[in-house]
């Protein structure tokens, strides 16, 4: 990585140029770096950021400059078949802005997520802006934009986690902590953290898991179904993405149980399952992009409810970092060492 200047330019029709005041560092952009995701090299990082819109190009109605908002990966399109089936959470036609930022010689940037906000200005499609409370700290704010929204809506909207569910969170990064956190918000009364680090149990215990397993210990599927009854979890969160722990997953979750795999993982990654247990043991098993999260709907009640100390989203900024920290970042949230290192301007 390295700190260049960046062209950017003005906005376009449905546009919005960005003063971006805070960009969390997450795993994708890790993934990014390392050509996991695709090939279109040069990159622009970050995407997990809060900021000030500068200006708007022309057909921008509800958004203006000086406004304070999130921005999202997921700006909705309306008209896709999922959104006029009324599940616009899904949209199967997600847009970014049209026009591209370059380098000063001409080279064209990809913006990570088409975003691209570890830079002081960013250029959006005017729907991945969503205004927020401006009393809001843009660095706690921001991170709702990726991991901490992922982890929220795969208890509160994907796996629809209700009062006194039992939850079992595989995996307490950034994504599984705040999978914690929303079991928490919607009233679940067992709350599991599973991990391989006890720093991270620690964390999911200071933020309401009321059971934390070292997996590297004991038996993942054994202790969970013990602090269950013997039943196994409601509903078992997969925040790491991998086979093993899927499986763990599947097999932790009682009968009629649902699996939330929210943890993303690489091409080469197979599953297999006897399919009889599939079926025997019913339930469901989902999926959750970006939580589920419709921004215009979860992002302005989830600042309000930060705001009014419900929700503890600074607990998820570890640090904050100038922006040519990045590289220290990424090293450290290898090491295990922070939830979300955030780049500040
Ligand atoms: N679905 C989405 O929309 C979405 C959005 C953002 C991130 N993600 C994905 O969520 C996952 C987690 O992201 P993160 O930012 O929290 O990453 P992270 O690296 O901060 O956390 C991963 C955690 O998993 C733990 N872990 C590793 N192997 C384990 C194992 N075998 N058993 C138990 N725990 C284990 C690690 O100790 C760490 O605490 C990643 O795959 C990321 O790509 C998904
Ligand atoms: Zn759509
Ligand atoms: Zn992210």
């Amino acid at each position: 990585m390295e700190v260049v200047p960046v062209v950017v330019p003005d906005p376009g029709p449905g546009e919005a140029v960005v003063r971006v005041q805070a960009c969390g560092v997450c795993h994708t952009d890790l993934h990014y770096r390392e050509g996991g995701i695709n090939d279109e090299f040069p990159f622009l990082l970050g995407h997990e950021a809060a900021g000030v819109v500068e200006s708007v190009g022309t057909g921008v109605e509800d958004l203006s400059p000086g406004d304070f908002v999130i921005l999202n990966w997921r700006a909705v399109c309306g008209r896709c078949r999922a959104c006029k089936r009324g599940r616009p959470w899904y949209c199967f036609a997600t847009h970014n802005a049209k026009q591209k930022m370059t380098l000063e010689d001409g080279t064209e940037l990809s913006p990570a997520l088409g975003i691209g906000a570890f830079a002081e200005k960013t250029l959006v499609a005017a729907g991945q802006c969503t205004k927020v409370d401006p009393a809001a700290s843009p660095a706690a704010a921001g991170l709702l934009g990726c991991g901490v929204m992922a982890g929220l809506g795969a208890a509160i909207n994907t796996g629809q986690v209700g009062r006194g569910d039992s939850v079992a969170v595989i995996g307490c990064g950034g994504v599984g902590n705040a999978a914690v956190v929303g079991s928490r918000l919607a009233g679940a009364g067992t709350i599991i953290a599973v991990d391989v680090d006890d720093r991270k149990l620690a964390t999911a215990q200071r933020l309401g898991a009321t059971h934390t397993v070292n997996s590297r210990a004991v038996d993942a599927v054994e202790t969970i179904r013990s602090l269950t009854g013997g039943n196994g979890a409601d509903v078992v969160i997969e925040a790491v993405g991998r086979p093993e722990t899927y499986r763990q997953a599947f097999y932790a979750r009682d009968l009629a149980g649902t699996v939330v795999l929210v943890g993303v993982p690489t091409p080469e990654m197979k599953l297999e399952l006897p399919l009889l247990d599939v079926f025997g043991r019913g339930g469901a098993l989902k999926s959750s992009w970006y939580g589920d999260c419709l921004p215009e709907r979860d992002f302005p009640m989830l600042v309000d409810l930060y705001l009014q100390g419900r929700l503890d989203l600074d607990a998820f900024v570890s640090e904050t970092v100038p922006p040519d920290g990045v590289e220290e970042a990424f090293a450290r949230m290898q090491r295990g060492e922070v939830l979300r290192s955030v780049v500040v301007f």
